[in-house]
């Protein structure tokens, strides 16, 4: 383990050489400075565990460097006279973790070092613990809708079956993931053995074809020009496990008939490798796309999709199960309060939670997940209201079903319909971060049309087809 480090500052050299003796003789890292010269940049680039501290130094005061240490993560001990009992007080007030006093006894100063350090662990632990139970939050499923407890049940059916392979449809945000790790949890974790057994997720939409098939496969030494070193694919990193290759239906024809070699026969090959190697894993497989469209595209190849979809779940979007829009958004709540260690906001107000509910949510969950989390960073109100939400929620309701000449009224002296339907397009695109399958929803067209408009309206420049779906 590493030793700790102690910084004293002291300007007695007497003090200072018997500290350091014999706190080195304990086992520690110490070093140690008589003047106050550049003193706070000197323990800040050291980066002590413990610094102690004389209040009484030539130049400036223990007291003021305490001032200027504030927020930094090593924990100060003041060194003060007897008779300074009251500036040991203030000290602890500006943040000191203790003081003693002079004359010193040395058995005393290593008990008050070792509470300490014993204090800093179980602070580190307690954070250690908070971070766990949130990466245990992140696994949650979340909602009691019909449909969602529908998805659950075949989860379980499925998990228990132990299928070789599923595919997992719906919208961007819905929580495809969360499903498949769920999937995964039921299949391999008892409740008293910690899962061991890997989960490993792919991208297929992230990669280029000749990298995304290195990745799933491995490579031999020499396979190509930059294969220096034989190379473990995912499919061997996650045998016995699960792989999770996301946005399946972004791979190419080639990689796909090979993937499906590997699903048929339950073997991989490196690439340049001569031998198969058995796999045993479950490939759950996700996407956004209409696969069956991208097989009439040729875009998708059959035997693959039918290979991937005996068994087969569909996540519905959060506009189609409305009725867990109030529990997630609760949940959310509590989980970035925790997160973030925020206390102020208790709840969303009855009014607020009906404009969430009556939103569309085009990017469905994570959309709803990155609202809450912004409310608990930036507002302090006990109850969130309808105005602290962003102002296309707060439209919502109860002017969500208005008439629309209550919003938009025609100005007196008229207006460019064209330069309407730009301005609307532009905002639509900003919203939804400019993924344009958003965009569309907002305005409530296709993809095709909306594309077809920003053409029309000259707005391509700014927003090529390059973007789209680039932003998730
Ligand atoms: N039922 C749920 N309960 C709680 N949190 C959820 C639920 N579903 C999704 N989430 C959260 O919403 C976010 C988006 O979920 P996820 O990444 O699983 O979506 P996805 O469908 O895979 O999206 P994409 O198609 O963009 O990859 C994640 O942060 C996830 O933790
Ligand atoms: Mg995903």
């Amino acid at each position: 383990m590493r030793k700790k480090k102690i910084f004293l500052v002291d300007d007695d050299e007497l003090i200072v050489m018997i500290f350091a003796t014999s706190l080195r003789a304990e086992g520690y890292e110490v070093r140690a400075e008589t003047t106050t010269d550049d003193i706070v940049n000197k323990i800040r680039s050291w980066f002590p565990d413990i610094i102690l501290l004389d209040v009484n130094l030539p130049g400036m005061s223990g007291i003021e460097i305490l001032k200027e240490l504030k927020g930094f993560r090593a924990h100060i001990i003041m060194l003060t006279a007897d008779d300074s009992a009251e500036t040991a007080v203030k000290a602890m007030k500006l943040g000191a973790a203790d003081y003693v006093t002079k004359p010193f006894n040395m058995e005393e100063v290593k008990i008050v070092i070792r509470n300490c350090l014993e204090k800093m662990r179980l602070e580190q632990e307690v954070e250690h613990l908070r971070k766990i139970s949130c990466e245990y939050f992140e696994k949650e499923m979340v909602g009691e809708s019909e449909m969602i407890r529908d998805l659950r049940e075949k989860i379980e059916r499925l998990a228990e079956a132990r299928v070789p392979s599923i595919l997992i449809t719906g919208e961007s945000g819905t929580g495809k993931e969360v499903v498949a790790r769920n999937i995964h949890r039921l299949m391999y974790e008892s409740e008293c053995v910690p899962r061991r057994e890997p989960f490993v997720a792919v991208n297929c939409a992230a990669l280029p074809e000749h990298l995304l098939e290195s990745e799933l496969f491995g490579a031999e030494r020499g396979a190509f020009t930059d294969a220096k070193a034989d190379r473990k694919g995912v499919f061997e990193l996650a045998n016995g496990g699960t792989i999770l290759l996301d946005e399946i239906g972004e791979m190419n024809p080639g990689l796909q008939s090979k993937l499906l070699r590997v699903l048929e026969e339950r073997v991989v090959r490196r690439i340049g490798g001569k031998e198969d190697m058995p796999v045993e894993v479950t490939v759950i497989a996700t996407t956004n796309k209409n696969l069956s469209q991208a097989m009439k595209n040729g875009e998708f190849r059959n035997d693959l999709f039918f290979r991937l979809s005996t068994f087969y779940l569909h996540v519905p979007p959060l506009r189609e199960r409305k009725d867990d829009i109030p529990l997630l958004a609760r949940y959310f709540l509590s989980y970035f309060c925790r997160r973030y260690n925020r206390k102020a906001i208790q709840k969303f107000s009855e009014e607020a939670e009906k404009c969430l509910v009556s939103y569309n949510w085009p990017g469905n969950i994570r959309e709803l997940k990155n609202v809450v989390e912004r409310l608990v960073v930036l507002e302090n109100a006990a109850e969130i209201l309808p105005r602290h939400l962003p102002h296309w929620l707060s439209a919502q309701s109860p002017a969500g079903n208005a008439p629309l000449d209550q919003y938009f009224v025609l100005p007196e002296g008229g207006i460019s319909l064209e330069d309407l339907e730009k301005s609307l397009i532009v905002q639509a695109l900003t919203r939804a971060n400019h993924n344009q399958t958003l965009a569309a929803k907002l305005l409530n067209m296709s993809y095709y049309a909306l594309r077809y408009q920003i053409k029309k309206l000259k707005l391509e420049q700014e927003e090529g087809e390059e973007v789209e779906e680039s932003i998730k």
